[in-house]
């Protein structure tokens, strides 16, 4: 049987991955590191995979590049340019790009059964990395307790590293503070009465302008209990004065297919871009996935923004993708959102044999991502899905439809609905029919 079509311009790798790990942007290559099984098509020997790109649109992979060790594994966690050398690992005329991840302690380990956060330097520009002697750097002596983002956070002149990790069973978000990296004090927990989700992963907090003013956007991954079911990525925007986020609104979702999950955002982008990777699958049913010579794919990378609706803001995504370029089968159309109003976008194999449908509806005034004939669906009951997303007001709607191989993403409302969608098929797909029926 030949295999699923591999995606071309969503980066993938031939052994087992999950999250995004230490987006970084140095010295005009893009980092993307990620979780990875560097020996095996199924979840374990978790390690730092790399890959490499100078347009964010064609990765390259690059060899390990932090291994898992006795005693550890190498969870999920960001990485940074210490270029005021704050650590000290950087000698005369060299910046150091500093990983912080998070280290799950297993036997030998006398930490075994806790997760505490870890440093790792690289002189190279990111080849070659080194694990910090002084490992762990913030030891909690809790079970959970994961998924390091870091940040620079700056005001009137002063300022100071900020880490944003995640206490998963609590669904809190910790914030602790550091002049140097090395040494963490607790500032804050973000703690809300009514978390969305099952456990909390991958944190992320980032600023961005609406409308003039600086909104601060926290984003956590859930699972189970993401809005398609099993994981997914929430967020909510807010204040964060240097030490502690307090929300202003309510949470929303990031992306309405099943599979957009640890989103994270890459550090040391020009202009103030914010630019954000996840990774395309879900854990209900990723290691139940039908490829065999590779095994999942990042979403492509998405520019992020805030528009301000009615007084709230909201996150906007678009993808950062050539739509033109002649692997990618595209629908780019304005569709009815009025009573009796239905529109297809129907993308499908060259010999219609698996499909993926994707509707708008303007009598329920939402979008639909059907899957249940895209070709393997049987290897597990979750996947064989048709996820649902709510339009916003408007009697029209743009839609971008994108399939690359065997990843359907769907971007909509000048970017407010986002659905991604991993597919099966036995040949790539490749046509794409706009089906549209208008009321008069
Ligand atoms: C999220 C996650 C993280 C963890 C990593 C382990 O998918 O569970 O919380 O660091 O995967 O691979």
């Amino acid at each position: 049987m030949p295999d699923i079509p591999r995606p071309a311009l969503h980066f993938t790798c031939s052994t087992w991955m999950n999250d995004p790990n230490g987006l970084l942007f140095h010295d005009g290559t893009w980092h993307l590191f990620f979780q990875t099984n560097p020996d095996g098509p199924d979840w374990g020997n978790l390690s730092w995979g790399h890959a490499t790109s100078t347009d964010l649109v064609h990765w390259e992979e690059q060899p390990v590049a932090l291994r898992v060790e006795p005693g550890e594994l190498v969870f999920s966690g960001s990485a940074v340019a210490d270029t005021a050398n704050t650590a000290g690992f950087a000698g005369p005329g060299e910046t150091a790009l500093v990983a912080i991840y998070t280290s799950h302690h297993v036997p030998p380990s006398p930490r075994s059964g806790t997760q505490t956060q870890s440093l790792a330097y690289s002189l190279d520009g990111g080849t070659t990395w080194t694990r910090y002697p002084g490992n762990p750097v913030l030891d909690l002596g809790m079970q959970d307790f994961r998924d390091p983002k870091v940040f620079w956070w700056e005001a009137d002149g002063a300022g100071h590293w900020v880490m944003a990790t995640v206490d998963p069973p609590g669904r809190r978000v910790l914030l602790h503070t550091s002049p140097n990296l090395r040494d963490w004090t607790a500032a804050s927990a973000f703690a809300p009465a009514d978390p969305p989700g099952g456990i909390w992963e991958c944190p992320d907090l980032f600023p961005l302008e609406a409308d003039g003013e600086t909104h601060w956007v926290l984003v956590v991954s859930v699972n189970p209990g993401g809005v398609a079911g099993g994981s997914g990525a929430a967020y909510v925007v807010g204040n964060f004065d240097g030490t502690t986020f307090t929300a202003t609104g309510d949470f929303g979702w990031l992306d309405f297919g099943r599979d957009h999950y640890a989103p994270v955002s890459f550090s040391g982008v020009p202009e103030g871009r914010r630019l954000m990777v996840g990774w395309a699958s879900n854990w209900d049913y990723a290691a139940a996935a039908p490829p065999t010579s590779w095994r999942s794919a990042m979403s492509f990378v998405r520019e992020i923004g805030l528009v301000t609706d009615d007084g709230v803001p909201r996150v906007v995504q678009r993808p950062v993708v050539p739509l033109d370029d002649p692997v990618l089968a595209v629908a780019e159309l304005t569709a009815p959102v009025v009573p009796s109003g239905v529109s297809d976008v129907v993308v499908s194999t060259a010999d219609g044999a698996a499909r993926v449908v994707v509707t708008v509806d303007g009598d329920r005034r939402e979008l639909r991502l059907d899957r249940r004939q895209s070709g393997v669906v049987d290897f597990h009951p979750a996947f064989p899905s048709v996820d649902v997303a709510p339009l916003p007001p408007g009697d029209e709607v743009d839609l971008t439809v994108i399939a690359d191989g065997s990843l359907v993403e769907v971007f909509a409302a000048g970017g407010r609905v986002t659905m991604v969608a991993q597919v099966f098929p036995l040949a790539p797909l490749t046509e794409v029919h706009v089906v549209e029926q208008r009321t008069s």
